[in-house]
């Protein structure tokens, strides 16, 4: 199998840092044709140039054109759907096609749920959920026609198991899951895989919550062979994937095979045969929601 992506097209959102650089360099250093989108905000979503083209961006366009690249920047906020549009005409302009997106872009707004303020956790939803789909719905009609592409959400383990301080940015990650789910089925005729990956790596986003030791070897480029992985021509549909710290594997949700209590169930009978339907031994792994 070959991951060389000579000739191919990918926007990666958030790519001006941290894990979204990390992609855009391993894309470009396989013969893809990069957009770096980056609206280069603080790590709450504060500032940002919004608009024409980001510092962040910029920097890393002149890293890939440095290394003998192709690449252009794109300064578009992933929660405005004319500048996700925007970003999609100028790959077009630039490029003539669009094969790859990989939403990354993301903020944090931690906090505990009930000392959160509701206008951050909706503009965390808005940039991590609103974001993935205002992106994947500007790329769409391009790669419809092109009956070929592939997407990448990026969750979380804090989205797929919780964590502490994190209900919004949980919240939003899991939706993603959710987006996820749907699109596999509703976009596999047109040739279009969508995925899922939840990344461990050392970045701005993680440099206060983990310890120093474990950060030096949790390194974005360690991340980045998963999404290329995902982008591939032999990439899989519908899968999670979690990268981190050189260690890769994949995520399902599981259903206990139940106990049919029939129509005089009462929640004694639940709790007399918890043992039983909570038994995963002989848990199933279901394609959709109609199975
Ligand atoms: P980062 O903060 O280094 O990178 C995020 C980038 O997104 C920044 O460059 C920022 O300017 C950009 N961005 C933020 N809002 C934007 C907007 N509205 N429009 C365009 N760009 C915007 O963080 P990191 O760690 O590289 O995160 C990348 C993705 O991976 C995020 O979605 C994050 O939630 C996810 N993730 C990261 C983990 C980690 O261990 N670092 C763990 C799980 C998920």
């Amino acid at each position: 199998m070959s991951y060389d992506f000579t000739g191919q097209v990918a926007i990666i959102t958030g790519a001006g840092g941290g894990l979204g650089r990390a992609h855009a360099l391993a894309f470009a250093s396989r013969g893809a044709m990069v957009v770096v989108n980056d609206l280069g905000g603080a790590r709450d979503g504060a500032e940002g140039s919004g608009g024409g083209a980001s510092n962040a961006a910029e920097k890393v366009v002149q890293e890939i054109i440095d290394l003998g690249g192709k690449a252009i920047a794109n300064g578009g906020n992933v929660t405005s759907e004319s500048d996700m549009k925007a970003m999609a005409d100028q790959a077009m302009d630039a490029f003539g096609r669009i094969d790859i997106l990989v939403n990354n872009a993301g903020i944090l707004r931690d906090k505990t749920f009930t000392k959160m303020d509701i206008s951050d956790f909706k503009m965390v939803l808005d940039v991590h959920l609103m974001g993935s789909v205002l992106a994947t719905r500007a790329v769409l009609p391009m790669m419809q026609k092109q009956e070929y592409g592939r997407i990448v959400m990026t969750t979380s383990s804090s989205g797929l198991y919780g964590n502490f301080g994190q209900s919004n940015y949980g919240a939003a990650k899991l939706g993603l899951v959710g987006l996820t789910n749907t699109l596999k089925l509703e976009l596999f005729k047109y040739g279009i895989r969508v995925n899922a990956l939840a990344p461990v790596a050392a970045t701005r986003m993680t440099d206060d919550i983990m310890p120093p030791q474990m950060l030096d070897f949790l390194t974005p480029e360690l991340v980045s062979p998963a999404v290329l992985y995902l982008c591939g021509r032999e990439a899989p549909n519908g899968e999670i994937i979690t990268a981190g710290a050189g260690t890769f594997a994949r995520v399902q949700i599981m259903e206990s095979e139940g106990l049919f209590l029939g129509r005089e169930a009462t929640p004694e009978m639940i709790a007399e045969g918890w043992d039983s339907l909570s038994d995963m031994t002989t848990a199933k792994i279901y394609k959709q929601g109609s199975d």
